[in-house]
């Protein structure tokens, strides 16, 4: 029987609140690095900012202009692409902690005036028609449970003529039920298995493509870079916030990421609202 939206969308909200603390590891980014090619030595974190720079340069907007964050974690990109792009964010996501943590550290840096973070679900946006000039959902879509209800409301809220850019997690190889299982319980419930049903939701909402770019490659590092970081922060960690937590954390995510490096690919998708196209939903 197919869950029901709620349920899954709490289970994501307990799954972030449960990581928590811990995304410091990765500099309070949530999201994968890119490497160019197999001789590049970029350093994991800076490998991680290069995907945001990547995403900067697509969003395409302009000083004062308005970005929705869909799924903002705890705001990192958000804080760097206010500072490259002189823009104003807004961020939101299901996890309470990340609202409250993310909310604290955009205090400390300065920019509350640039950048609100509020609890919402991205199936129901609490924003008005045509609010935003770009929308983006950086590796927050392969948590959905209903990628069409997403972007039907990223749809609603950004004004004719603007962007979205999103990250997919397709599935390059067959799966068995139990590694499904194992995504699943790591918040990957129905990854695409092609470009073409990545961009599916978008198109059905209603949006043109402008770029779908198959970076799987590039970012496979990640995984055993991740792992290896983890690892050497392990006792410091340990000492933080309690054995039990991190090696339970550190089992989990052995077994996802071991399973992404094999089976996981990573898409970048460009995406516009045509030109002269409103929003007739509330
Ligand atoms: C992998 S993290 C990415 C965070 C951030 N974009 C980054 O790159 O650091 C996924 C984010 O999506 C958020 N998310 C997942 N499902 C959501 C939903 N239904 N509505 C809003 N946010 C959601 C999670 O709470 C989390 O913040």
């Amino acid at each position: 029987m197919a869950e029901k939206t709620s349920d899954r969308t709490e289970e994501v909200a307990e799954y972030y609140d449960g990581v928590g603390e811990l995304v410091e590891v990765v500099g309070g980014n949530l999201h994968l690095g890119y490497w160019d090619d197999d001789q590049d030595d970029t350093p994991f974190l800076e490998a991680m900012s290069r995907l945001t720079w990547m995403v900067a340069e697509r969003l395409a907007l302009r000083p004062g202009e308005r970005l929705l964050d869909v799924g903002c974690g705890v705001a990192e990109p958000a804080m760097r692409l206010v500072e490259r792009l002189g823009i104003s964010v807004s961020g939101i996501t299901v996890s309470r902690w990340e609202v409250q943590q993310a909310t604290a550290d955009v205090a400390r840096a300065g920019l509350s005036g640039k950048i609100s973070i509020s609890w919402a679900d991205a199936a129901a946006l609490p924003f008005s028609n045509e609010e935003f000039d770009a929308a983006l959902a950086f590796d927050s879509v392969p948590n959905s449970p209903d990628k069409q209800k997403w972007f039907g409301e990223i749809f609603r809220v950004l004004r004719p003529g603007g962007r979205v850019v999103y990250s997919e997690y397709p599935a390059i190889a067959d799966m068995t039920a139990a590694q499904r299982e194992v995504l699943r319980a790591n918040t990957v419930p129905d990854p695409p298995t092609s470009m073409d049903e990545a961009v599916a939701p978008a198109v059905s909402a209603g949006f043109e493509v402008l770029e779908g770019l198959d970076c799987s490659d590039r970012v496979r590092r990640f995984y055993t870079a991740f792992l290896q970081r983890f690892a050497d922060q392990r006792a410091d960690l340990s000492a933080a916030y309690g054995k039990d937590r991190i090696d339970a954390f550190e089992s989990g995510i052995t077994q996802m990421f071991e399973l992404c490096r094999e089976k996981i690919g990573y898409y970048l998708i460009v995406c516009r609202k045509p030109s002269g196209v409103g929003s007739t939903t509330i």
